[in-house]
C-alpha cells in the first residue's frame, strides 16, 4: 500500500522512548485523533494483524480466586456483569498466606462519606496478532489504538497476561513467541515474566483505596506497543538452536532484520523491528527460519501465519473517587549522560549503546535513563556479576505503594533503595523445560519470573494511615541490577546461551501517590506513566513555555 507523508511523519517516531513518552503529546494528539482516527483505521487493516477488543468477561478465564472474592457478596441490580465488594476485600490476595491481608477493616482512604461498598468489574482486554515463521513484530502507540471504554475507572489490580494460540487455546512458548514486552497505555510495560502471573500470585495490586485512574477525556484510547518477537523454528546458529534464540530475543545483528539493523547496531531496538525500514518501509524484517520463510525474499507474497491473542486481566471499578489516584514512576538504568546540545560529554557512548546519538529532547522524554542496555561477556569466573544502576531525586514527597523489576534473560536480581536503605529486593526465576510443546512459563534457558515486593513494608500494615513507604522530597530513589555475564552460568543450557547478553532491562516500576497542591497533581486527570527524572515533561501542555524547548 502507499504510505502517506501524514503517516511517515507518524511512524518515523515510532521507537519505544516515544511510545512510552505517552503524556506528553497526549493533548497534541488528542486534537489529531478525531480526523486521523479513520485513516488509521484503514491502514490497520491492511497490517498482519487485526485489533480486537475490551471485552468485559464474567470470571470465564479468571479462576478460582476470583470466586472466592466475590463469594460473600450480592450482585448490584443495576450494573450487569458487575458485582457488589468491600473495599477491604478488594484485591487478589484473599489466599496469600500474607496475614496482613486477611485482617479487614474499614479504609477511609480516598473514601467519600463513609460508604464502604463499590463495584468492581474484571476486564480482560484481548489483543489479536498473527506471525510468520521469525517475524519480529513492534507496532507504535501512535497507530495501535483501541478505543476505551467511555467512562472513567480506576485500574485497582492485573493478575495476569496470557499469551495463548488462537486455534488450540492453550499457552504460548517463550520458545514460539518471545514476548520482549507489550505496553498498553496507561498501564505500563509487561514482558515475558508477567505470563506467570495468575490471581493466586497477581502482577500488580495495590493496598486497599488505591488505584490507577483512567479518565476517558484524557484517554479515549488504548494505545498498543506490542513487542512480539516469533521464534518458531528458528535456523540454528553454529549448530546452536540455544545461540539462535538468543540471537533472535536479543536483537543481535542479522541479514534479514532490515536495513537499519547492521553490526554497528546489533543489541539495539533497530535490530528487533522496531526501525524505520521495518515499520515504514515495510520490509520483511525476521530471523532466520527453517520453514519456507525466506527472509531475503521481500517480495510481498503472503505467508503462513500462526494467530495469537494476549489476554490481560484486570480488576476496575467506577467507583473511581474511592482510590486514591496512583502514578506510575518507572525506572530505566543505566542513566545517559548527555549535554543541552545532546553531546555527551562525560562517556563516549559506542554505537550500540541506547544513549549513543540521542538528542537531549529524546533523552528528556525518558527522564535521562536507558531502555536497555549490555551485558559483555565476564572472562573473569570469579567475577560473572554486572551492576547497573541509577538515582532519581524525589521530586515531591509521596508514598510508595506498589513496586516490581523488569529484567531481562541474564538477570539475576533487582534491588530498590530509598536513600540507600534496601525497600525491596527481586530475585529472577529461571524456568527449566526444554520441549517446546509443553513449557509454556517454564521455558529452560528463559527468564520466567520476578519476585514481587508485596512481602516488603508496602505491605505489612494495612492500616491505611500508615501502609505504603513515605519518602520526602528530596529523597534519592536506587534502583540497581545484577546480570550474570560468565559462561559458567548454570541457569543457561546449550552452545552459546551464557555469557554476553544483549539488549537487556534494568527497570523498577512504582506505584506512587505524590504529595503535593500543583494544578497538576490536583487535578482530575489519568494516571502518568513516566520515567527517571520526569519533571520537565509532566504536565507538559501546562508548563510547556517554561521547559526546554523541543
Ligand atoms: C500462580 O503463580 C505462581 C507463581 O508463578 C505459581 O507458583 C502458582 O503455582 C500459580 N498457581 C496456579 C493456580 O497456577
Ligand atoms: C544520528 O541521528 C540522526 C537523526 O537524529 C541521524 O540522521 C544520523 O544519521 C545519526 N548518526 C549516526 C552516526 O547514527
Ligand atoms: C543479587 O545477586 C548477587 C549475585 O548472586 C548477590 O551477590 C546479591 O547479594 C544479590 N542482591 C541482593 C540484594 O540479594
Ligand atoms: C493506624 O495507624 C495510626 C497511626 O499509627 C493509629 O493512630 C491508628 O490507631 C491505626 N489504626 C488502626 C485501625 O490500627
Ligand atoms: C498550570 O497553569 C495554571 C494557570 O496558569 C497555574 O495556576 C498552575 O499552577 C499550573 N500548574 C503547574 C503544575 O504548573
Ligand atoms: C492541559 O490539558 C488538560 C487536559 O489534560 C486540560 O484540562 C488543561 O486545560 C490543559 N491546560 C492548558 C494550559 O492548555
Ligand atoms: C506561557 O504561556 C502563557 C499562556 O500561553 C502566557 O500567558 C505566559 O506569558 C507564557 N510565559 C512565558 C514565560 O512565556
Amino acid at each position: 500500500m502507499k504510505t502517506t507523508q501524514d503517516e511517515k511523519t507518524g511512524l518515523v517516531s515510532v521507537g519505544l522512548e516515544d511510545d512510552d513518552n505517552d503524556n506528553e503529546n497526549e493533548n497534541k494528539e488528542k486534537h489529531q485523533h478525531q480526523h486521523q482516527h479513520r485513516h488509521r483505521h484503514r491502514q490497520q487493516l491492511t497490517r498482519w494483524k487485526t485489533i480486537s477488543y475490551i471485552s468485559m468477561l464474567l470470571l470465564v478465564v479468571l479462576g478460582t480466586i476470583m470466586i472466592s472474592m466475590y463469594k460473600n457478596n450480592s450482585s448490584s441490580g443495576n450494573h450487569d456483569k458487575s458485582y457488589k465488594i468491600k473495599i477491604a476485600s478488594g484485591g487478589f490476595d484473599n489466599t496469600d498466606s500474607s496475614s496482613s491481608s486477611s485482617n479487614m477493616h474499614t479504609n477511609d482512604g480516598g473514601n467519600d462519606g463513609g460508604n464502604d461498598d463499590v463495584i468492581v468489574t474484571p476486564m480482560t482486554i484481548t489483543y489479536d496478532y498473527e506471525l510468520y515463521d521469525g517475524q519480529l513484530l513492534f507496532t507504535s502507540k501512535k497507530l495501535e489504538i483501541i478505543p476505551n471504554v467511555d467512562f472513567d475507572y480506576s485500574i485497582l489490580g492485573m493478575s495476569s497476561v496470557r499469551n495463548i494460540n488462537v486455534e488450540t487455546n492453550e499457552p504460548v512458548s517463550l520458545d514460539e513467541v518471545y514476548v520482549h514486552h507489550f505496553t498498553f497505555s496507561p498501564m505500563g510495560m509487561l514482558g515475558a515474566e508477567v505470563l506467570t502471573r495468575n490471581g493466586s500470585s497477581p502482577y500488580m495490586k495495590f493496598p486497599n483505596g488505591y488505584g490507577l485512574h483512567v479518565i476517558y477525556d484524557d484517554t479515549p484510547y488504548i494505545k498498543i506497543n506490542a513487542h512480539l518477537l516469533s521464534s518458531k523454528d528458528l535456523e540454528p546458529i553454529d549448530g546452536s538452536i540455544s545461540l539462535a534464540h538468543k540471537h533472535c530475543n536479543e536483537c543481535y545483528y542479522a541479514p534479514g532484520k532490515g536495513s537499519d539493523c547492521t553490526p554497528d547496531s546489533s543489541g539495539t531496538f533497530k535490530c528487533c523491528g522496531d526501525s524505520t525500514s521495518c515499520i515504514v518501509d515495510r520490509e520483511q524484517c525476521a530471523c532466520a527460519t527453517t520453514t519456507t520463510n525466506n527472509i531475503n525474499d521481500r517480495s510481498d507474497k503472503v505467508m503462513a501465519t500462526t494467530k495469537y491473542q494476549v489476554q490481560i486481566d484486570l480488576l476496575i471499578s467506577r467507583d473511581i473517587h474511592k482510590f486514591k489516584r496512583v502514578d506510575q514512576w518507572n525506572f530505566a538504568a543505566p542513566a545517559c549522560s548527555v549535554n543541552l546540545h545532546g553531546d555527551s560529554v562525560f562517556h563516549k557512548y559506542s554505537t550500540d549503546s541506547f544513549c549513543f546519538n540521542r538528542t537531549s529532547s529524546m533523552i528528556l522524554g525518558i527522564g535521562g535513563g536507558s531502555l536497555f542496555h549490555q551485558i559483555e561477556l565476564q572472562e573473569d569466573v570469579d567475577h560473572p556479576y554486572v551492576e547497573t544502576k541509577i538515582s532519581s531525586i524525589a521530586p515531591a514527597s509521596g508514598k510508595i505503594v506498589w513496586a516490581q523489576s523488569h529484567l531481562h534473560t541474564g538477570g539475576v536480581n533487582a534491588t530498590l533503595r530509598l536513600n540507600g536503605e534496601i525497600v525491596c529486593s527481586a530475585g529472577a526465576v529461571y524456568g527449566t523445560d526444554t520441549d517446546v510443546k509443553k513449557n509454556a512459563r517454564n521455558e529452560q534457558n528463559h527468564l520466567i519470573h520476578i519476585e514481587s515486593c508485596y512481602d516488603t513494608q508496602i505491605y505489612q500494615n494495612d492500616n491505611s494511615s500508615t501502609v505504603g513507604i513515605n519518602f520526602n522530597e528530596g529523597d534519592v530513589l536506587t534502583t540497581e541490577t545484577i546480570y550474570h555475564g560468565g559462561i559458567d552460568d548454570d541457569r543457561f543450557v546449550g552452545y552459546g546461551s551464557s555469557g554476553e547478553h544483549k539488549n537487556v532491562m534494568s527497570m523498577f516500576f512504582l506505584g506512587v501517590v505524590f504529595e503535593g497542591d500543583a494544578e497538576y497533581l490536583t487535578k482530575k486527570r489519568t494516571s502518568f506513566n513516566l520515567w527517571n527524572d520526569f519533571v520537565r515533561i509532566a504536565g507538559y501542555n501546562n508548563t510547556s513555555n517554561q521547559t526546554l524547548s523541543n
